[in-house]
């Protein structure tokens, strides 16, 4: 499959688990002919939001359920953007033995909901494992269904013209 879209990668990370997850990620959307960034939250230029047709944003869940707070800015930044044509997932790590499990992924994917069109959400226990890999497969082909569904549309409103 070859697709002409820029998707970026941004996650959190502290003891690796996420960050895994992320590797897994970015293998697959190359795997797909996909361009893709792999960002680090703290290498992320806000700024550049707006430069991408997709974006996956992974976090692990830190307090009671909380947003970690060096992802609180990128948070932000999809609300004040609001922008509905950028495609969206939200894929995370956490441990079911606390309360909200994966509370941060919850959080995001409801104000990535409203804010952005949001194609998909990945939650996983702690280290990904072996049968992580296809519901990561799941999540790349729904971005780029998505990206490609919405670029098809947009070629076909500019050809009427
Ligand atoms: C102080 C602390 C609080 C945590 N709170 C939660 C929580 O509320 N919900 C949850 O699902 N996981 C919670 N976790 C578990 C982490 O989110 C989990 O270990 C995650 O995989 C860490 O990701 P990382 O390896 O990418 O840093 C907590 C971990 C710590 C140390």
């Amino acid at each position: 499959m070859n697709c002409k879209m820029k998707v970026a990668i941004v996650y959190a990370s502290i003891t690796g688990n996420t960050k895994e997850l992320a590797e897994e990620l970015f293998e697959l959307f190359l795997a797909h002919s996909v361009e893709v960034t792999l960002y680090k939250i703290e290498d992320f230029p806000l700024l550049d939001l707006n430069q991408f047709d997709a974006i996956a944003v992974g976090t692990y869940t830190w307090g009671n359920g909380e947003i970690p707070t060096e992802m609180r800015g990128l948070y932000q930044a999809f609300e004040l953007l609001g922008r509905k044509s950028l495609v969206t997932a939200i894929f995370g790590t956490g441990d079911s033995f606390y309360l909200r499990y994966c509370g941060a992924v919850d959080l995001f994917r409801d104000m990535l909901y409203v804010h952005t069109n949001l194609a998909a959400i990945l939650k996983v226990e702690l280290t990904p494992q072996d049968q992580d890999v296809d519901r990561c497969h799941r999540l790349v082909v729904a971005i780029v269904n998505r990206v490609q569904r919405i670029q098809h549309v947009a070629n076909g409103l500019a050809g009427r013209h």
